[in-house]
């Protein structure tokens, strides 16, 4: 734990409220009220935020032109100091706002002061962080068009190679490689949609609301909007300030994403395994142990996978956050930066570390046609044959291929192993035609239904994914 300073109250006023107050807050207060640590993520929005306000401002005839232009010059200066860093931010000024506005005032003097005229901290940070999750999410859309990409390439090449699907973890189906990696195709997009969507709600503008009920200022937040690249000004000053689940609702998003992720993360985790062996991750996306000489573990999917639980966790503690915050701003809602600056953050680790795995690894055609040599995966291919040639009801075909199966284990072979006569003790009308369905290519071949398996579907789709 970070140790605190003993408790001691600062003799110093902060100047942006010392009218009110004779005294500084016990050094245990500013320690718990600072956020600069966090929050100078959002300078950048912070500045642009402050010169639609001052244009705005200016435009409408609240503050005079010459203090808009001293306020733009001091503001640009100001953010050339931030990104050379070059500025010093004090936790004393708590915010990344105050720390913005405290230095244009040593920058500017006086009409620095008039900056804050018709607004709050409360529309401005709410703005800040909008404006800063809008770009991050198409930071994270660009993101997750690159590992589109890759999947869709590696789809492409791959869409005839056969492999075991499974359900419940047993062998099923023989399906395709390239289909397996186009379910995530279908899954990823999906979340790029969820986010692009969350992304209409996060485009909003609070500023304007001031503190809650709106100013007394010949506003005109139209203006504000547009320059900002807002869809329009929020309706409702109180729920302008107060709503957070724009945030929320991203987090749901990026925990969702995660989850998918994951569920390709703990795939590569399996076929990586020895006992698998279905892909070849290199030494690029494994590392080693230093008891095991042998080991070649794919540590990269096991941190996708395990970096899920920051994700939910960041979407539960805004949640928590939020509920039952009576209207409208709290302090409490100074929490809602970091668990999405991390979700962020996290999430650009997760995909991109995906996407290089997607890359790097290897199919293993033998260990996948060894597996295609295990757990009769052709069975309901039998009971279809049963069903499509001998008119026999699908339910009855199922109960007669299941005596194959069985007649199989005991004779320790696959279907087309036993012999036409043998099959025949089980239902005579049985023809030897029947052994030339019972392949994994034919029986993924035969697959040809709206979204099925068969290579040359694969292929078509992991072309279109391929365009995006
Ligand atoms: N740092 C604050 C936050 O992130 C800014 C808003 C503070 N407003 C206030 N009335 N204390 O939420």
């Amino acid at each position: 734990m970070k140790r605190v300073k003993k408790t001691k109250q600062q003799n110093v006023a902060n100047p942006m409220w010392g009218g009110h107050y004779a005294q500084g807050p016990s050094a245990i207060m500013a320690e718990i009220n600072a956020l600069i640590d966090v929050d100078q993520r959002l300078y950048a929005q912070d500045i642009r935020a402050s010169k639609a306000h001052a244009k705005m401002l200016g435009a409408c005839g609240i503050i005079k032109q010459k203090d808009v232009a001293a306020i733009l010059k001091g503001l640009d200066k100001i953010q050339k100091e931030i990104a050379s860093g070059a500025f010093v931010f004090s936790k004393a000024l708590e915010d990344v706002h105050m720390n913005v506005e405290s230095r244009l005032f040593d920058l500017i003097g006086e009409p620095a002061k008039r900056l804050h005229t018709a607004r709050s901290r409360n529309d401005q940070v709410a703005t800040d962080f909008r404006l800063w999750l809008r770009d991050a999410i198409d930071g994270l859309d660009a993101a997750l068009r690159d590992l589109l990409t890759a999947l869709a390439e590696r789809a492409e090449e791959h869409a005839a190679l056969l492999m075991p699907g499974f359900t419940h973890m047993q062998p099923a189906q023989p399906v395709t490689l390239g289909h397996h990696l186009l379910a995530y195709v279908e899954m990823l997009s999906r979340d790029r949609a969820r986010l692009a969507d969350c992304r209409k709600r996060v485009n909003e503008m609070p500023l304007g609301a001031a503190a809650l009920a709106g100013t007394s200022f010949p506003i005109d937040r139209q203006m504000t909007a547009k320059e900002l690249g807002f869809a329009r000004p929020m309706a409702n000053s109180m729920d302008a300030v107060s709503a957070r689940d724009f945030a929320l609702e991203f987090l749901a998003d990026a925990a969702i994403l995660g989850a998918h992720l994951s569920r390709l993360a703990e795939e590569i985790v399996i076929w990586c395994s020895p006992s698998f062996s279905f892909i070849t991750l290199s030494e690029a996306f494994t590392t080693g142990s230093s008891i095991m000489p042998q080991k070649r573990n794919p540590d990269a999917a096991e941190l996708v996978r395990g970096k899920t639980g920051r994700l939910l966790g960041s979407f539960n503690t805004l949640f928590v956050v939020l509920k039952g915050l009576p209207l409208t701003y709290g302090k409490d809602l100074q929490e809602d930066k970091e668990p999405v600056f991390d979700a962020v953050d996290t999430l650009h680790l997760m995909i991109a570390a995906m996407a290089g795995m997607v890359r790097d690894f290897k199919a293993n055609k033998p260990a996948l046609d060894k597996a295609l040599q295990s757990g009769f995966l052709t069975a309901t291919d039998l009971a279809d044959w049963l069903v499509r040639n001998l008119n026999m009801p699908f339910r009855q075909a199922h109960h007669v291929t299941g005596k194959l199966v069985r007649l199989a284990e005991e004779k320790g072979c696959q279907l087309d192993g036993l012999a036409l006569a043998e099959m025949r003790k089980i239902e005579p009308r049985i023809a030897n035609e029947i052994f030339s369905i019972l392949t994994p290519a034919a029986s993924a071949q035969s697959r040809k239904s709206l979204g099925g398996t068969a290579p040359e579907l694969v292929k078509k789709a992991a072309q279109r994914a391929k365009k995006g």
